[in-house]
């Protein structure tokens, strides 16, 4: 959507995967300032998103708006948006493309005018918006376009800057029409905090489940679904949301979430954490603090694709890479399995698929998550742990290969 926002996708933090409805102005506000004290605002983590559950039961009778829980809120709606605003923050609204939100809240269905002028006197700056009780309004990629096109055309006519993010999960094709109204957009049923345990009466990576709603998707999951997805997405179009992170929920190894946070980078889905930043430990807080991966995930450029999965032991071992902006490339080796990857030699002839020239330099390859830095031709040797990522980002190295040591070593 071409409304100015998006060149790179989006980074924040968003209440549901950790508080589901048990949501509130201090617990919003304790993580946004979780946020500001850890240095995550600074590392690009700008946007706070307020999840589903936040409004009354009703709409107000005579005005027809949507109402903020005075419980929940009890200095108002307005009040915890500016305090969030005067933090560094950006504001992220909920509601849904049905009549009712997914917990059986007011939704926008048939208000969009209405509530997306709401929304922009309340000043947010980014509204995800959700699929459930569509009425019947899908089972085409025509009649679930029609839906979110009018919202996004209303968010257009308040003339506030919105960044319009789909959460259709995947159905009706999403991918191939929300680039032209919308800046994100799902792409699965709802994330589990799982490396590879799913919900097995839809295997998520599929299309043919009769609704995605309610199914729980892995990691690897919805890994694999979003790869094919990566060339429909980039700077100039929008991006495929992978869901909210689950780093520091507990249901993965230090390994798994590093696999998941290093993935949503490199296939730029939207970083939006989702766990209790005021209590997070500082080996999941560095984790996510990682600035040369997020430098990858902000970097002006498509996604990473998949190169080759291939079968190894138990499971599979995939090899991702990526132009950067500046020339550099990126290169992630997932090791699905659960035994350790030794010293597997991945070709520069693959990491350079449709680049073969780079292939015939040397380039100094940085390790993300170690740092360490080593100059290779031909070639990278790589060690993974079970269920791990090694990513590096290559530079061409100054002496190209035909002069230096490393072509023959
Ligand atoms: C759907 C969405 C979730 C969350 C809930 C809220 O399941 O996919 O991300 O917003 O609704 O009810």
């Amino acid at each position: 959507l071409d409304n100015g926002l998006g060149q790179s996708p989006p980074m924040g933090w968003n209440s549901w995967n950790r508080y589901t409805c048990d949501i509130n102005e201090t617990v919003i506000l304790n993580n946004a300032k979780a946020m500001k004290e850890t240095g995550l605002l600074e590392l690009g983590y700008n946007h706070i998103i307020m999840d589903d559950c936040w409004s009354k039961r009703q709409r107000d009778p005579e005005t027809g708006k949507i109402v903020p829980d005075p419980e929940k809120f009890p200095n108002g709606l307005e009040d915890m948006i500016e305090k969030i605003h005067n933090m560094g923050f950006k504001f992220g609204m909920y509601s849904s493309a049905g009549k009712y939100t997914c917990a059986g809240y007011p939704g926008s269905l048939d208000y969009e005018e209405i509530d997306a002028k709401t929304f922009a006197d309340w000043k947010i700056d980014y509204l995800k918006y959700d699929n459930c009780f569509n009425q019947g309004r899908s089972g085409t990629p025509l009649i679930s376009y029609q839906r979110y096109e009018a919202m996004s055309e209303a968010l257009n006519k308040t003339g506030r800057p919105i960044f319009y993010a789909l959460c259709q999960w995947g159905e009706d094709q999403v991918w191939n029409w929300a680039s032209t109204v919308a800046n994100s957009w799902r792409i699965t049923g709802d994330i589990y905090d799982s490396f590879d345990r799913y919900d097995i009466r839809c295997p998520c990576e599929t299309y043919d489940c009769p609704s995605l709603q309610g199914y729980h998707c892995s990691i690897m999951n919805i890994v694999n679904k979003a790869t094919p997805l990566a060339q429909k997405t980039g700077p100039n179009s929008g991006w495929s949301d992978m869901d909210m992170l689950e780093i520091g929920n507990g249901g993965m190894t230090y390994d798994e979430y590093l696999t998941h946070f290093t993935m949503w980078a490199v296939l730029k889905s939207p970083l939006i954490l989702g766990n209790d930043v005021s209590n997070m430990s500082p080996e999941h807080l560095a984790l996510v603090s990682n600035f040369d991966v997020i430098a990858v995930h902000q970097d002006v450029s498509a996604p990473a694709n998949r190169i080759w999965k291939k079968p190894f032991v138990d499971s599979f071992v995939h090899l991702f890479s990526g132009a950067l902006s500046n020339g550099d490339w990126v290169v992630a080796i997932v090791n699905e399995a659960t035994v350790p990857l030794v010293e597997m030699s991945i070709p520069f002839s693959d990491i350079f698929f449709d680049n073969r020239d780079n292939a015939k330099f040397a380039w100094t390859a940085k390790d993300l998550w170690t740092k360490e830095t080593i100059t290779a031709a031909r070639h990278l040797t790589v060690d993974v742990v079970p269920h791990g990522t090694q990513v590096w980002r290559l530079q061409k190295s100054t002496h190209n290969s035909h002069n230096s040591n490393y072509w023959t070593g």
